[in-house]
């Protein structure tokens, strides 16, 4: 009998998302402060170098499936990670499960991308008008 069909059943099942149930939540969040908060600290402060929350960006960890991958290649995102996740499967996919949904939230709103640029936006006008004004002086005196 061939079992490769059922290998392959097997391995697309254990690599759908659990549900996101309120239990694997919570055991997500704890991994978390226990295994993450060993070197990050969650949001971004006065002398905080390494802040988590911001860097679990929808791109690299918006889905179940790019968190559970990453939890176990810590070391392949910067070679600082250098510790391999301590846990159980249970953990890891509760903890990917957790970061999943935080990277989900994490979108950056369209204004706070705009922001930086609204200043220079606000010099070139300013320094349009300007511009306009004195070409406008200057043929006036002609
Ligand atoms: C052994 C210490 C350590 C542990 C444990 C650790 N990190 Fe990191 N992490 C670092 C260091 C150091 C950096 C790089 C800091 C920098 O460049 O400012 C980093 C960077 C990151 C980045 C940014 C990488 C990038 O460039 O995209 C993410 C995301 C991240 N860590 C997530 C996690 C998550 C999630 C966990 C828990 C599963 C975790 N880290 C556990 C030390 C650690």
């Amino acid at each position: 009998m061939n079992h490769a069909p059922f290998a392959a059943l097997l391995a697309l099942l254990s690599a759908a998302a659990p549900p996101e149930t309120p239990e694997a939540m919570a055991r997500g969040e704890d991994r978390m402060r226990d295994f993450c908060f060993a070197c990050h600290v969650f949001e971004p402060g006065p002398g905080v170098t390494n802040p988590l929350h911001p860097r679990i960006t929808p791109e690299k960890w918006g889905t179940y499936e790019k968190a559970y991958e990453n939890i176990g290649n810590l070391s392949r995102i910067r070679p600082q990670m250098s510790h391999a996740f301590r846990g159980n499967d249970e953990d890891r996919k509760a903890l990917a499960l957790f970061l999943a949904k935080l990277g989900r939230e994490n979108v950056v709103p369209w204004w706070r991308v705009a922001l930086p640029y609204a200043g220079l936006v606000l010099a070139v006008v300013l320094a349009g008008g300007f511009l306009l004004g004195a070409s406008r002086r200057s043929r006036g005196r002609a």
